[in-house]
Formats: C-alpha cells, sequence, structure tokens
C-alpha cells in the first residue's frame, strides 16, 4: 500500500454554475483517522466529497494531501494518489456480476486488496459472487461499491451515507467493516446522517451547515455534546 498522508482541506468554496455551495470549508484528516462530516440535508458534504475527487469544476482553496496540492487536479491523477470516492448511488455496474464488478476497476496504486481479502472482508459478497448487480440487496450493493474501491489500491475513502436507506443489522456489518480499515490503516471520511453508527466508529466529528465548518466535535466529548449535536442534526 502507498503510503498515505494527511488530508488537508483549507478555505474551500465550491459553486454549481452561478450559485456557491462551499462557503469556506476547513478541516483536517490525520492517516488512519475516521472522520465524519454531519449536517442537515444541502448543507454541503457531497459537494465536499465530490470537491476532493476533483468533481467540482469551480472551486477555490486548498485541498493538499500531504505536502501536495490537489485542488487543480484532475480526478483520475486524485485517484492515483490513493483516494476514491463512494458516491451515495453507489455506482456498481447493475449488469455484471459481483466477481465482474471487483475485477473490472482499473488498480490505481499497488497494494490493492486481493479477491480472497475482499471476501473475507464481506462474507456476503462471497456467497454471492455470480449474482449480478441488480439481483443484489441494497446492504449488498453497498458492500461492493465499497470492496470495489478497495480492489483500486486506495487509501483514502470518501463514503457519502454508506447506511441510507438499509436494515440496522447491514449497517452494524458496515460499521465493522469500517472499524476492519482503520485497522488497516486506511482513513476514512464519511459522511453520515445515521449519528448513533458515525459515533461508534469516528474519531472527530465536523459539523457542516450553509457549506461551512460550524463546529467540531471529538469522539471523547461527544456523550456531553449530544443535545448540541442532537440541535445541529434535527430539522
Ligand atoms: N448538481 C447541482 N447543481 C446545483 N446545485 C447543487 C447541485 N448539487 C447540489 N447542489 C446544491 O448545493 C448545496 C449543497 O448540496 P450537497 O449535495 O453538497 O448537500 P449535502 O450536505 O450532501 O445534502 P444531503 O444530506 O441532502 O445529501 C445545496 O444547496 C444543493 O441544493
Ligand atoms: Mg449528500
Amino acid at each position: 500500500m502507498t503510503e498515505a498522508a494527511d488530508l488537508t482541506v483549507s478555505n474551500l468554496n465550491a459553486w454549481y454554475g452561478e450559485s456557491q455551495a462551499l462557503h469556506g470549508m476547513d478541516f483536517n484528516v490525520r492517516r488512519g483517522e475516521v472522520v465524519t462530516l454531519l449536517g442537515r440535508n444541502g448543507a454541503g458534504k457531497t459537494t465536499t466529497l465530490r470537491s476532493i475527487m476533483g468533481l467540482i469544476k469551480r472551486k477555490t482553496g486548498e485541498i493538499r494531501l500531504g505536502d501536495e496540492e490537489l485542488q487543480k487536479r484532475l480526478p483520475e491523477y486524485i485517484a492515483r494518489r490513493g483516494v476514491a470516492y463512494c458516491p451515495e448511488e453507489r455506482g456498481i455496474f447493475a449488469s455484471l456480476s459481483v466477481d465482474e464488478n471487483l475485477t473490472l476497476p482499473p488498480v490505481v496504486a499497488p497494494g490493492g486488496m486481493s479477491l480472497d481479502d475482499i471476501f473475507a472482508l464481506f462474507p456476503n459478497l462471497a456467497e454471492r459472487r455470480g449474482s449480478q448487480g441488480t439481483k443484489l440487496s441494497g446492504g449488498e450493493q453497498q458492500m461492493l461499491a465499497i470492496a470495489r474501491i478497495l480492489r483500486t489500491g486506495a487509501t483514502i475513502l470518501l463514503l457519502d451515507e454508506p447506511t441510507e436507506g438499509l436494515a440496522p443489522v447491514i449497517v452494524k456489518q458496515i460499521g465493522q467493516v469500517i472499524g476492519k480499515l482503520k485497522e488497516r490503516g486506511l482513513t476514512v471520511l464519511l459522511v453520515e446522517q445515521n449519528f448513533r453508527f458515525a459515533s461508534k466508529l469516528a474519531d472527530r466529528h465536523y459539523v457542516v451547515e450553509h457549506g461551512r465548518i460550524i463546529d467540531t466535535i471529538d469522539a471523547a466529548d461527544v456523550a456531553a455534546s449530544m443535545s448540541r449535536i442532537e440541535n445541529y442534526l434535527k430539522v
């Protein structure tokens, strides 16, 4: 695996056409950490992940991986630096089997997980190797989407609401996987609406509102900050 570096986002602004979605995002994720972006619908969480991945054209500010500036780089370059994005809509190939989905993505960095590694981490997928993407449950699709990016050798994972719409038992399994990825030294930037889920995994939480970070809560302070967090997230 390539050595992961710290991800630092400074004064990041981003626009869709004339409409500004990010207004000076500032946060960092040290290598090996799990960090969440929390916040209400439309706060700018997805836009932040897409900006890091180079998928938003109009933006200013800094996105650094270690000492390297990525803000003006193209998605292909950023992927080769070991950053991978798992969108909310998951982006697996519906007509292809589990095995085909796992062998198709290009290896972008050395040290991608082998199929054996993947199936040890996702036993459910091992049982469904020949099944088409469309035949998988929502939970299996989400696991496949994460498994695909692990194949590429990525060390920094940007996960957008991986538990959305999934049954509690599947949510728990996804939590276990993220915990194991952290043990392996991977870095995870996680967008979540399910705070109970996120709070068990994360080293730190950033609260996003109107395209900026309005609060930072370390894992150790979660219990004491619960009413504040609920207030941020309530609709
Ligand atoms: N493709 C787009 N074109 C124009 N505006 C967009 C587009 N995508 C998002 N926006 C706007 O940018 C802002 C931030 O949206 P974003 O999707 O980043 O929020 P989010 O925090 O991920 O919300 P959610 O919890 O609903 O996923 C919102 O005001 C949204 O309406
Ligand atoms: Mg979103």
